[in-house]
């Protein structure tokens, strides 16, 4: 196995880099936005294929790069739309938008021939969850080297943590070694069982005491709290505009496309790594024939909060009907709403056939 602690200088914030030798298939956990080309680097001098992106919780320190990171790997592929085959992750409890996956108590992530667990430890915040991958556990903020991560914002607990560490962590096995999210003293890896029998915070409190001294820590707010915690939970920020794919292929970022353009990149694109295209007609005329793939939902039934819900505000959406009104429309609402990528295809179905592109009826393609 490959295994890496890598750190970032400039908010302390360690990323693990974890990957099976046998499949070259890796997971990165906390990656940091300022160091989305080290990270990039490190997968492809060692030939690794990325599967996940794991984010222990929505971070207030720092961006996360999991989003970045995805759409690099898929410009690199020719995929500008879906980001590779790369799953973002992050826990249920945290609220956050466009990821891939998200995670719960118990949960297992599977790579190559390699497994994580996943541990529920709110109390840093509320989604906070550690990782045990073999005899490694990566917690976060939740149990740091000698100490533990502040309670008093992110719906944060101090009697939720004091049970995640004391009930949850420390039944772990003695030797198994404990990676934090930061350090802040040069400190790399500690266990369980130094942690129980040495951490300031936590050894020998009770639940009263610890939550006194939780409450008593006054620390200020984190430097970049107002710019790291909306970015991270929507996934971090977007890939930065030099690394993005050359405009030619950037369909996301027009605001419409042809079918000719379009058709091309979505029949190449796997069905489950596909962008939204969305049929704004109404359901007897999508019955009579669609995109194979589109899905309909009537104009008058489209929601812009509920779609970002689903793709996140900075990922692409494209709007589709039949001569182009009406996806027009579509797509103009979605854009007043805040939705950044939304792209109108030019000429819709009727443009679609008369390119003797295949449209799908009753779920057949003819
Ligand atoms: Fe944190």
């Amino acid at each position: 196995m490959t295994f890496r602690q890598l750190f970032d200088a400039a908010s302390s914030t360690y990323t693990y880099l974890i990957a099976d030798d046998a499949t070259h298939e890796a997971v990165l956990i906390d990656p940091v936005i300022e160091q989305l080309e080290r990270d990039l680097a490190l997968l492809r001098d060692n030939g690794l294929t990325l599967r996940y992106t794991l984010d222990t919780h929505v971070h207030a320190d720092h961006v996360t790069a999991a989003q970045a990171i995805k759409q690099a790997l898929g410009v690199q592929q020719g995929n500008t739309q879906a980001g590779s085959g790369v799953q973002t992750a992050v826990s249920r409890d945290c609220n956050a938008a466009g990821y891939d996956r998200y995670l719960g108590d118990g949960d297992v992530i599977l790579f190559g021939h390699e497994e994580i667990l996943v541990i529920a430890t709110p109390g840093h915040t509320a989604g906070s969850v550690s990782f045990l991958w073999r005899d490694r556990l990566f917690t976060g903020d939740a149990l740091l080297i000698g100490g533990c991560g502040r309670t008093d914002f992110q719906s944060g607990s101090a009697e939720a943590l004091y049970h995640s560490i004391t009930v949850k962590l420390f039944a772990l096995d003695e030797q198994v070694l404990v990676y934090p999210g930061h350090d802040y003293k040069g400190r790399r890896v500690s266990s369980i069982g130094e942690e129980k029998l040495f951490n300031a915070r936590i050894t020998g409190k009770t639940l009263a005491e610890f939550v006194q001294t939780m409450a008593s820590l006054g620390l200020p707010a984190p430097k970049r709290i107002h710019e790291a915690v909306p970015a991270n939970l929507v996934g971090g920020a977007e890939l930065p505009a030099g690394l993005r794919a050359p405009a030619s292929t950037a369909l996301a970022d027009r605001q419409s496309v042809s079918v000719q353009q379009f058709s091309e990149q979505w029949r190449e694109t796997e069905a489950s790594a596909r962008a939204l295209l969305i049929d704004v007609r109404t359901p007897a005329e999508f019955s009579q024939e669609h995109v194979d793939g589109a899905e309909n939902i009537p104009l008058d039934q489209l929601d812009a909060i509920a779609l970002m819900g689903r793709t996140g505000p900075g990922k692409p959406v494209f709007i589709i009907c039949q001569p182009g009104t009406r996806s027009q429309l579509a797509t103009e609402r979605l854009r007043a709403a805040g939705m950044t990528h939304v792209v109108h295809v030019d000429g819709g179905t009727n443009a679609w056939r008369m390119a003797g592109l295949p449209l799908a009826k009753q779920g057949a393609v003819r």
